[in-house]
């Protein structure tokens, strides 16, 4: 007998899939890759070996990882063809449109098959989780009138972004706080994009496809891009002093302080309290401590307001990150490509999982429209 499921806008509260990757506290605030939690993998591991837990499950060890490594940076560099595809795209397009073009056109060049079980070259090549960064530090440059810079194989993944984004090496600190942000953005369970990935995924295409539709799905402004807005708000308040007139005229016409508050978070996002302290690492070493003062004067300003009206709100991930890339010398304009150069770990191990026990996604629509009719 065909069992009967309640619609749910949105999907809200309806379990889509099992999963063994990701698990989130809401209440409690906590978030764990594979059982491990975010501060400590963000703290003590590298993006590298975050990306290699979520593929495999495990933590490297050490020969793992020096395999693992050699590797995603082997790929990192850029064909002559995609270069000339950056130098082409159209001059106005946004980087996430090139970078859910470049995946596509990359499929062409690994071994093209569609895959009928959990097995595929993702794992081998790591292609696209080494290619998206150098992508990203690529389209910056060529914009910019500047040349590629190809990419160092002694450096981590962020650092290595970071040198190719800017031409000169990053600072020890600058270049594990831009890894450490990556590993925070590689994994959040049934995300919009994740779901994305895992949707196409089912129909067993390839992974290619897959991570071009979850970049597609994370270009939306419900979904990446909160923290480009709170750094329009930072720019806009300018001072710790007008945190408060701004906050007063912003709650009193009914709008949001962004980068607060969160669906699944209750309670404060772990990964706030971490981008939180790199913020402040970053101001007191370049001896300006205005982005911090105004974020941390906002959110204890926000909370209270909040917490009278009765709705607590608490800063997410996207709340002190913007100000951390824009101390990292990283433009707005790429705030959302950096997100997907992290995420695209976890999308591959999605896509991955979803391959092992695979039954194609087809949900039922409520259908509303007009009962049956003739066109005589
Ligand atoms: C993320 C977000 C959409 C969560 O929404 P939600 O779980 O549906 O929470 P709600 O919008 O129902 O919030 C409950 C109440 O708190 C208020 N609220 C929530 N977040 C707020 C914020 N950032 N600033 C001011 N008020 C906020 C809502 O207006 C709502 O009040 P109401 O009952 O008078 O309408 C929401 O908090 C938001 O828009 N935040 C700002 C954008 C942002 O940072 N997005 C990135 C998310 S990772």
């Amino acid at each position: 007998m065909e069992q009967t499921v309640q619609f749910a806008k949105g999907l809200e509260g309806v379990i889509a899939g099992e999963s063994t990757i990701c698990k989130i506290d809401g209440e409690k605030g906590q978030l764990y890759y594979r059982g491990y939690p975010i501060q400590e993998l963000a703290e003590k591991t590298t993006f590298e070996e975050t990306t290699y837990l979520l593929l495999y499950g495990e933590l490297p060890n050490r020969d793992e990882s020096v395999v693992f490594s050699a590797k995603m940076r082997n790929a990192r560099d850029l064909s002559p063809a995609v270069l000339e595809m950056i130098r082409n795209f159209p001059e106005k397009s946004h980087p996430m449109e090139l970078l859910q073009s470049v995946i596509a056109y990359l499929s062409a060049y690994v071994e093209h098959k569609i895959h009928h079980g959990p097995h595929c070259n993702c794992r081998e090549t790591l292609h696209q989780v080494a290619q998206l960064a150098s992508v990203v530090a690529a389209y910056e440059r060529i914009r910019n009138g500047l040349e590629y810079v190809p990419p160092k194989r002694n450096l981590g993944h962020g650092a290595n972004f970071l040198y190719m984004l800017r031409g000169e090496e990053p600072t020890e600190s600058e270049g594990k706080i831009m890894d450490s942000a990556l590993v925070m953005h590689a994994e959040h369970s049934f995300n919009a994009s994740t779901f994305t990935a895992r949707v196409i995924a089912s129909t067993q295409s390839t992974c290619y496809s897959s991570i071009s539709g979850a970049i597609g799905a994370l270009y939306g402004s419900l979904h990446g891009g909160a923290n480009e807005k709170v750094m329009v708000m930072v720019d806009e308040i300018g001072t710790p002093q007008n945190v408060v007139p701004w906050l007063d005229k912003t709650l009193g016409e009914g709008k949001k302080v962004m980068g607060m508050g969160h669906r699944v978070y209750k309670a404060k996002d772990p990964r706030s309290n971490l981008m939180e302290a790199y913020l402040k690492e970053l101001c007191e070493a370049k001896g300006d401590m205005t982005y911090y003062d105004i974020l941390k004067t906002l959110e204890v300003e926000t909370r209270k307001r909040m917490e009278q009206k009765g709705k607590p709100v608490y800063p997410n991930v996207d709340f002190f990150s913007g100000a951390v890339y824009r101390l990292l010398g990283i433009p707005t304009k790429l705030f959302t490509p950096i997100f997907a150069m992290g995420r695209v770990s976890g999308w591959l191990a999605h896509v991955l999982e979803q391959r092992i026990d695979n039954r194609i996604y087809r949900p039922k629509a409520l259908y509303n429209g007009p009962e049956p009719r003739s066109l005589s």
